[in-house]
């Protein structure tokens, strides 16, 4: 079932009003005008729930985990371990082990070019991403070409920013090792494909690493489903605290891995002749972590599954649809990538990246934020998907499940104030 049409029966009971309450940051007045939060693809709001569990920590749980045979520490150790678990079914992995706690979705995919690609590339062996990635999902293997004498091959996109599938199938050959892509893109907001591009990447033997990073926030994710070998997010985009995001690996791969980074907790043994590893995923999880970080990234998933993945989608959509029609609307406003058309809804996710014939992308956002509206103007960490688009930067406006259809027409009144500003 496409999004649009799960809409209509998906969106009962879904208050937004309701949702708002749960967002302190939101209540606030910016410049004297009302906040209108529309910058969720660089980091999203937290709920009081978020915020209580990092304080819980910090002022009842304190201690470090997996080392101390005190109370507090066990506690501790508890509450970051059932965290995982939760996380695993969120993901629906297989099991526990396949999750590893890491930074951000940025580390997850450097550790995958380091220890995947680093144990598994040699000279000439290919690298398969598309051309609207985040450079996160770009630099680790640009870095791993130049550490193995592999090669980085590109998927183009057509005109909307959809992944061109077929001109992927023809770039696949014996020698394609990893295909990493995005799940949905940070910059337009495209849906990737993920589960063809899982399969056409597994018929030649090559491993597939998604950067959910714009995908956990917007949509349903199925590990095993997707078939994905690696998906790697970020908490502070879904909700939770910054510092902290999972990578999930599949178990037969990572187990084969050898560690990232070495130090106290990923070891059984240490001596000078010779260190032996922690099982998974320990193995991967080097130092003290980020505990409190962890401990309310369970939360923000808690909060997330209580609202429902699909309900969030389809409420997100009706947000888009209107926000799309509206600023389709403007003197002089050019929507980039992602397909305005209405039967295309369904490939995309709340971001809405845009230019103007009046001003630049920054005058615009400046603009905006005398009006109260956050937005981002910039190359959004995109840049060879801008030079696709043959703009050196867009606005973005990010949707969240706790926008209104009220604040996407503040969204549209600060840009038709953008247009008698600059006289467009
Ligand atoms: N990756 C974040 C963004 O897209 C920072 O804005």
């Amino acid at each position: 079932m496409t999004r649009a049409a799960e809409t209509s029966g998906s969106l009962l009971c879904f208050d937004v009003d309701r949702v708002r309450e749960d967002f302190p940051v939101l209540h606030q007045k910016i410049r004297d005008r009302d906040l209108v939060y529309l910058d969720n693809a660089a980091t999203t709001q937290k709920p009081q729930t978020v915020i209580d569990a990092i304080s819980r920590y910090y002022g009842q749980q304190n201690a470090n985990i997996h080392r101390g045979v005190h109370y507090l520490s066990q506690e501790a150790t508890f509450a970051y371990e059932r965290a995982r678990a939760r996380i695993r079914l969120f993901l629906n992995a297989a099991a526990n082990a396949e999750i590893i706690f890491v930074r951000g979705t940025t580390e997850g995919i450097n550790l995958v070019a380091h220890s995947y690609g680093g144990s598994n590339l040699k000279e000439n062996d290919e690298i398969v991403i598309s051309h609207t990635e985040h450079h996160s999902n770009i630099i680790p293997w640009q870095l791993l070409c130049a550490r193995t004498g592999a090669i980085l091959r590109v998927v183009p996109v057509d005109d909307d920013g959809q992944f061109l599938l077929e001109e992927y199938a023809a770039l696949l050959n014996d020698r394609t090792r990893i295909v990493a892509v995005a799940h949905a893109s940070n910059a337009l907001g495209t849906i990737n494909p993920v589960r063809e591009i899982a399969r056409l990447a597994h018929d030649r033997g090559a491993v597939v690493v998604v950067d959910g990073a714009q995908g956990v926030p917007h949509l349903p994710v199925d590990v095993r489903d997707l078939d994905c070998d690696f998906y790697a997010f970020s908490g502070h985009k879904v909700f939770g605290p910054t510092g902290v995001g999972i990578l999930y690996g599949r178990k037969s791969l990572i187990d084969a891995m050898p560690p990232y980074e070495g130090g106290g907790s990923m070891i059984k043994t240490v001596s000078f002749e010779e260190t032996t590893y922690a099982d998974l995923p320990a193995k991967f999880e080097a130092g003290t972590p980020h505990i409190a970080g962890g401990i309310a990234l369970e939360s923000a998933i808690d909060y997330v599954t209580a609202l429902g993945p699909e309900r969030i989608a389809a409420y997100e959509t009706t947000l888009l649809e209107y926000a799309i029609d509206l600023l389709s609307e403007i003197d002089g406003l050019r929507l980039i990538g992602a397909a305005p058309k209405r039967d295309r809804i369904g490939d995309r996710v709340g971001v809405i990246s845009f230019v103007m014939e009046a001003a630049h992308p920054h005058d615009i956002g400046t603009i905006l934020d005398t009006e109260g509206v956050a937005v981002r103007a910039g190359h959004h960490c995109a840049q060879p998907a801008m030079a696709r688009f043959g703009v050196p930067a867009t606005v973005r406006a990010s949707l969240a499940f706790y926008n209104t259809h009220e604040e996407i027409d503040a969204l549209a009144a600060g840009l038709r104030k953008v247009n008698e500003v600059f006289g467009g």
